[in-house]
């Protein structure tokens, strides 16, 4: 089942029951060329009626090693890291490229504190701590986010480690953005405000994400006159993240 789930959970898993995982195939709103795809990557038998379905706030799925399912999706299996992200108005649900591209990248930071710059659902803070890499603190600007952000860290069962609070990046005190691992998928403006927090001495690491190309050449350059460079660099369409270190 370990090896069946990443697929499976493409599939809105519902409910554990003595037969198995039952799944969902066409909630959420994906296509329906997809959900064939994935459906044929299924290796295990299915039902093909679940039965009474309840309506799910978003589609659950596998991203950077962990699996992101609301409150009323079945849980992963023991072995699976997971988070409960709870319906709310922060910026998406982890579907975004912006955060996806950020979720494959998290691996490639050292661990330690980190800080989710414009933390939106809370979705990179609670894998970050989901995944042992270390205490998160999350703020962002927008109060619908920081709510949502909380009660997810609740629903996680990852309070402890996550602190979430309302905040402008540009009023952050030094040390809450210089001894920390940054992920900061957010606007230019809110890069350009981190930048003025936490230039001197630089993050220990930092992920930047949500940009255009001009922007990310801004913000790389900047960050390079600092001693971060940009060691990874890609983009999804128009939308560009960026993984930089000390030098
Ligand atoms: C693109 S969303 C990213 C959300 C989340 N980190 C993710 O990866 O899905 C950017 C977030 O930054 C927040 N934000 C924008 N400017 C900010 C600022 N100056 N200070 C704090 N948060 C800010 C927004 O409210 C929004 O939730």
């Amino acid at each position: 089942m370990l090896r069946e789930f990443p697929v499976l959970a493409g599939l809105e898993p519902v409910a554990w029951v003595p037969e198995g995982l039952v799944v969902a195939p066409f909630a959420g709103g994906r296509d329906a060329t997809e959900q064939a795809g994935r459906l044929a990557a299924v290796v295990l038998p299915w039902r093909a009626d679940p039965g009474p379905v309840p309506p799910l706030p978003f589609p659950s799925a596998v991203g950077g090693g962990v699996y992101r399912r609301s409150p009323g999706h079945a849980p992963a299996p023991p072995g699976i890291p997971e988070v409960v992200l709870v319906d709310g108005e922060g910026f998406g649900l982890a579907e975004h490229a912006t955060t996806g591209m950020c979720l494959d990248r998290l691996a490639d930071l050292p661990d330690g504190p980190a800080l989710d710059a414009g933390c939106g659902s809370g979705i990179l803070a609670l894998a970050w701590a989901r995944l042992g890499r270390g205490p998160v603190l999350a703020v962002d600007l927008e109060p619908r986010a920081v709510w949502q952000a909380r009660e997810s860290a609740w629903a996680s069962g990852l309070d402890a480690l996550v602190s979430v609070r309302r905040a402008s990046l540009g009023a952050l005190p030094h040390d809450e953005v210089h001894a920390r691992v940054v992920l900061a998928n957010a606007p230019v403006e809110a890069q350009r405000a981190l930048l003025a927090a936490g230039a001197d001495p630089v993050p220990l690491g930092l992920l930047v994400s949500g940009l255009q190309q001009d922007s990310m050449d801004e913000v790389a350059a900047a960050w390079a006159v600092r001693g971060l460079r940009v060691v990874r660099r890609e983009a999804v369409g128009r939308w560009q993240a960026a993984l930089l270190r000390p030098s």
